[in-house]
């Protein structure tokens, strides 16, 4: 890239500690990593090996073409200035650790299946394969739950089943037995989900998850701020649309408020969304369109990230959320037994037809790795010792599961994670703690300390 951002730069050459690379889509988030890269396999003073690095994407086609820029990048530098050490980068690229969290997880459990007991024949079902499986089973459990007549069973079906039968009790099933396994301990997590309904609940700010969405609320606001922020700079600098600056400043003053508000009542800060209205700007008629253009793009940015906030998150009613949660809580026991007794029916399948699916292969390998006690295992402070770095691309998308895996291979201090802003509000579901939103409140923005966070707010991608 012949011109980085200043924050850019930050994000490549920063050092020795936990980063968190936050940015919306086309803001460079995988050229920032693939860079940084390069720049520790060519460093003058302390050169890694490529194998040095354990490179993570969440599918196959990211990390082949992760792979591919990596090799783009190593021999073009080749061209540039030929010699041994790069040479043999481009040699080591294809044994590198740049896979799915899954195939690295696959390795590990392929060589050290011995230890977890599984016979070496195992075979990984795909996607859809284990989906049927699983349909298959649970709709025979219901088959067997409905024919015995219990009748906390049948209110739930009656309640859950509609006009479409069973479909979508089975549904919630399923989902609640996704959400338990990309935990590590999906039991416990049934457990707490289990109690969580159990007490009673007052408002919408006690509920155990309120927290997780205000979160992403603050995110999305803080980001939005930011976002008008440049916008209004942008059309104060020399070229740039000035006619705009009264519009973007009570734009700004709209933002700031929504802030003052992230630490109230939740019915508060319901109320200041709704008051969000955003003016037209007036023409302009200034010569630099691409200045132009940058600083609309900056506010239609802000504009989106907040409508999305208020299309996911706060068009019910909190009265009518809760009357709903009030109405389920009876059920919840229910249901996680039933999440349990089909889990158990599903491990009994899989065990018989030797197959293993993709949340097998990462508990597998959190087992590998955790030893007594929840300490990391022999095999985990290896892979410390292996890995200088740990680089997520699309952090956003990372479920506790893999967090912990993660955590358990990284020494505190050399993890590298980039994720989009915008997507992590936008995947972001009830009941799950989200991650990167976690990281992003808990990591200050400036230098010095062992965590830091860096924005990425210029998009490449729909410029001129
Ligand atoms: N500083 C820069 N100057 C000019 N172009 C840039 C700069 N940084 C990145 N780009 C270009 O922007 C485009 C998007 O980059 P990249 O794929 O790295 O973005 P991303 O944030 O990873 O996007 P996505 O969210 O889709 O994964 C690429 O064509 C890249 O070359
Ligand atoms: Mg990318």
């Amino acid at each position: 890239m012949s011109r980085w951002t200043a924050a850019q730069l930050e994000a490549i050459g920063e050092r020795n500690k936990n980063l968190l690379v936050a940015a919306a889509a086309g803001a460079g988030k995988t050229s920032v990593l693939v860079e940084r890269i390069m720049q520790r396999i060519t460093d003058p003073d302390d050169p890694l090996e490529l194998d040095q690095l354990l490179v993570v994407t969440f599918t196959n086609a990211a990390a082949s073409q992760m792979r591919q820029r990596i090799g783009a990048a190593l021999t073009a530098r080749l061209c540039a200035h030929p010699g041994a050490k790069t040479r043999r980068q481009l040699l080591l690229l294809n044994m590198a650790s740049i896979n799915t969290l899954h195939a690295s997880c696959l390795d590990l459990v392929r060589s050290h299946h011995y230890r977890l007991g599984l016979d070496p024949s195992f075979r990984v079902a795909g996607e859809d394969e284990a989906a049927l499986v699983r349909e298959n089973i649970l709709d025979e459990l219901l088959e067997k739950r409905y024919d015995e007549g219990d009748p906390l069973f049948l209110a739930l079906s009656d309640d859950y089943g509609g006009e479409k039968g069973d479909a979508s009790l089975a549904e919630l099933v399923l989902r609640l037995w996704d959400f338990a396994r990309s935990h590590p301990d999906p039991a416990a997590w049934l457990d707490g989900a289990t109690a969580a309904f159990a007490a009673p609940v007052a408002g919408l700010d006690d509920l155990v998850w309120s927290g997780s969405i205000r979160e992403a609320v603050r995110l999305a606001v803080e980001t939005a701020h930011q976002l008008v922020t440049q916008a209004l700079e942008g059309a104060g600098a020399p070229g740039g649309p000035a006619v705009y600056a009264p519009v973007l400043a009570r734009d700004l003053d709209m933002t700031g408020d929504l802030r003052r508000w992230l630490d109230g009542p939740w019915e508060s800060l319901r109320e200041a969304f709704g008051k969000v209205v955003w003016a037209r700007l007036p023409a302009c008629r200034e010569k630099d369109e691409g200045m132009v253009a940058r600083v609309r793009g900056l506010r239609e940015r802000a504009k989106e990230i907040l409508k999305e906030v208020r299309e996911r998150f706060m068009a019910r009613e909190p009265g009518e959320i809760l009357t709903d949660l009030r109405k389920l809580a009876p059920f919840v026991g229910r249901l996680t037994a039933l999440v349990r007794e089909f889990d158990s029916a599903y491990q009994e399948v899989k065990l018989a037809r030797g197959l293993v699916d993709f949340g097998d292969l990462e508990h597998f390998a959190l087992r590998l790795l955790t030893g007594p006690g929840g300490d990391p295992s022999p095999l985990a402070l290896a892979l410390r010792e292996r890995y200088a770095e740990g680089l997520v691309d699309e952090y956003q998308d990372i479920n506790p599961v893999q967090e912990t895996i993660l955590c358990m291979v990284s020494r505190g201090d050399n993890l590298f994670l980039v994720g989009d802003v915008k997507q992590s509000i936008y995947r972001f579901r009830l009941a799950e703690p989200c991650l990167f939103l976690e990281k992003y409140r808990r990591f200050p923005s400036g230098p010095g300390g062992g965590e830091r966070r860096i924005h990425l707010t210029e998009n490449f991608r729909s410029r001129p």
